[in-house]
């Protein structure tokens, strides 16, 4: 073999070293990737009933809690096994994927019960459509998005989040928005552009643009919940449900609005929305404690000793890999892959991998702080999110991410 010398060995041997690092690279992702299909084929052995779907395992126990499809969380487990489709090919994922997702079908013409439509649906059936082109999701994914967008409030400019009693919201008078709320709108963006009414992209528009005036505290962290009025569609206040108090940082919600404000730019293609998506997530990054996974919410009391939520570090990797994807400043995009990465390593490590403590993907998630609900526990969405964002970087490394 010929020995390279001067500048074009030295280039060669740049080249090589970062093959190498590249090969390594998407090695750890494939790794973590392996252990995932580890931990869900063992799930999967422990269930028996397609219409009960995985939710979360509480801390320091071992088995799952089962929900129906009307729970929130439905879409998040056949939204699972479609990834893992998609990194296997391995048609017994995607024949298990098709049975969860069939017990989603009478959420499409059901009257919406609130926002959560998208997550449900969007998750699963939005998925299973992306990999198969099956008409029959197609036909669902359409009925839901139009179920959704009857919440829509033209007066406020937002879809009503929860068409229910909410503490400190007095419903029918006033109308309550939450951040979690972005995310749905993914669905309404797909509908418009398969076939569904131009109507919803401009629901899922002025949704984006009424929350990003209303939402957030001069410093872009973000309420959970505003108030409006009804009839006027004024603003009232912003208050918490799941977060420490009406003025702290709940980190679920700014995970929200951190994959929301970028999903919403990849969508439209507006700046607005992009410089958006930076100011949020640069207001999370500052605050965040050394292995990038954040207490339960950024101003709660007892930190250090607050519980942690690997669901904001799943959802918020999975996010700032698709930023990274929008931007064209080299170096702002490649601080947010950079983060997202260390996000994943850290996601990755045996302190919140569950590995032989339990079948999920990851521990230390918390899902209801003030009801005292799944905390520090492991919670479905969060491997959903965990599993998206390897699938994304993965991506990434092999050239190239598109949704
Ligand atoms: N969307 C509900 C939650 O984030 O807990």
């Amino acid at each position: 073999m010929k020995i390279l010398t001067g500048i074009a060995g030295m280039s060669m041997a740049v080249v090589l070293i970062a093959a190498g690092c590249k090969t390594s690279e998407l090695k750890r992702t494939n790794q973590a990737l392996d252990y995932c299909i580890t931990q869900l084929s063992k799930t999967i052995g422990t269930l028996h009933d397609s219409t009960r779907m995985p939710r979360s395992i509480a801390n320091g126990k071992t088995d799952w809690r089962l929900v129906g499809y009307r729970d929130w969380t439905s879409g998040f487990w056949p939204g699972i096994l479609w990834y893992a489709y998609e990194y296997t090919h391995d048609e017994q994922w995607k024949q298990q994927a098709a049975r969860y997702s069939n017990t989603l079908f009478p959420l499409a013409d059901t009257a919406a019960i609130d926002h959560d439509l998208g997550f449900q649906v969007f998750t699963s059936i939005g998925n299973g459509y992306r990999l198969t082109h099956d008409p029959t999701y197609r036909s669902i994914l359409l009925r839901t998005a139009d179920t959704l967008s009857k919440l829509f409030n033209p007066k406020v400019g937002t879809i009503l989040s929860w068409p229910r009693a909410v503490p400190g919201v007095d419903w029918p008078l006033r109308h309550n928005t939450i951040m979690d709320n972005m995310i749905n709108l993914e669905l309404l963006f797909w509908a418009s552009k398969n076939g569904g009414d131009k109507r919803l992209y401009d629901i899922a528009v002025k949704h984006a643009e009424t929350t990003m005036h209303h939402h957030f505290r001069p410093d872009y962290t973000s309420y959970h919940i505003i108030v409006y009025d009804t009839a006027t569609g004024q603003k009232v206040k912003g208050i918490t449900h799941q977060g420490y108090s009406d003025s702290s940082m709940w980190a679920r919600g700014q995970a929200w609005a951190i994959y929301g404000f970028t999903m919403v730019a990849r969508e439209t293609g507006d700046t607005r929305f992009l410089d958006f998506a930076q100011k949020v997530t640069d207001v999370y990054l500052e605050k965040l404690p050394a292995d990038l996974v954040p207490y339960w919410d950024f101003n709660a009391p007892d930190i250090p000793n607050a519980p942690r939520d690997a669901s904001a570090a799943a959802v918020v990797a999975s996010g700032l890999l698709e930023l990274s994807t929008l931007l064209t400043d080299a170096a702002k995009s490649n601080y947010y892959r950079t983060k997202a990465e260390a996000m994943l390593v850290s996601l990755s490590s045996n302190k919140y991998q569950s590995r032989e403590v339990n079948n999920a993907l990851l521990l230390h998630s918390t899902g209801h702080k003030p009801n005292g609900g799944e905390i520090d526990a492991s919670i479905i969405y969060v491997d959903y999110y965990y599993l998206e964002a390897l699938l994304r970087e993965k991506r990434i490394k092999e050239g190239g991410m598109k949704k």
